[in-house]
């Protein structure tokens, strides 16, 4: 179903378009359409998809200033690294802020917040919104392409940990990794190791 079909898709759009570029308006909505192909084979609700989707970079443009004044207005915990890099703080901020304007579900909200790092034990919509917005098909890097290959040829399980060292291999070349990419993907390691050591049923 496209995302135009969604109730308040055209209000998001509205408030999106007042705040980011075209370019982060176009990549939103790449994601979102991207997400919610996907998103019910996995028992993800298409309207909760559309919205993770468009709302996630809300807060992407914000200057560093602004960035960090919002995290601390919304009391959000500050490591080190978002310290150094206010940048990293876009999805906790955009959460926050689509929380109070827009009443986004636990979630959505969820799932925004994470949607740059992951996290253990992250919930299936913020899984799913971290491969879409990864592999959405406005991206240009080969990865990407080859994630989109996955879901497809080998299951969603596939693509979200391939995404995952794919982002820690792109981190490894940047000064702040945050601890949280590192500790999603060994969560998701250990969860397809005990996915392969599951004795299957007679
Ligand atoms: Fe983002
Ligand atoms: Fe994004």
């Amino acid at each position: 179903m496209p995302v135009a079909k969604m109730p308040q898709a055209k209000e998001y759009l509205r408030r999106m378009r007042e705040r980011l570029t075209d370019d982060k308006v176009s990549h939103c909505v790449f994601t979102a359409e991207y997400l919610s192909s996907f998103a019910p084979s996995l028992g993800i609700d298409h309207d909760e998809s559309v919205t993770a989707g468009l709302l996630h970079d809300f807060c992407r443009d914000l200057s560093k200033e602004e960035m960090l004044e919002q995290a601390r207005y919304y009391r959000l915990p500050l490591s080190e690294s978002q310290m150094q890099k206010p940048s990293l703080l876009h999805g906790p901020v955009s959460a926050e802020v689509c929380k109070q304007e827009f009443g986004v579900s636990e979630d959505v909200y969820q799932a925004i917040y994470w949607h740059t790092t992951g996290r253990p034990g992250l919930e299936m919509l913020g899984q799913a919104l971290y491969v879409a917005d990864f592999a959405e098909p406005t991206r240009k890097f080969h990865e990407a392409a080859q994630a989109r290959e996955i879901v497809r040829r080998k299951g969603f399980d596939d693509a979200v940990l391939y995404v995952a060292e794919m982002k820690l291999a792109f981190c490894r070349n940047k000064e702040v990794i945050d601890p949280n990419t590192q500790a999603f993907l060994i969560w998701l390691k250990t969860r397809k190791q005990a996915q392969n050591t599951t004795p299957s049923r007679p």
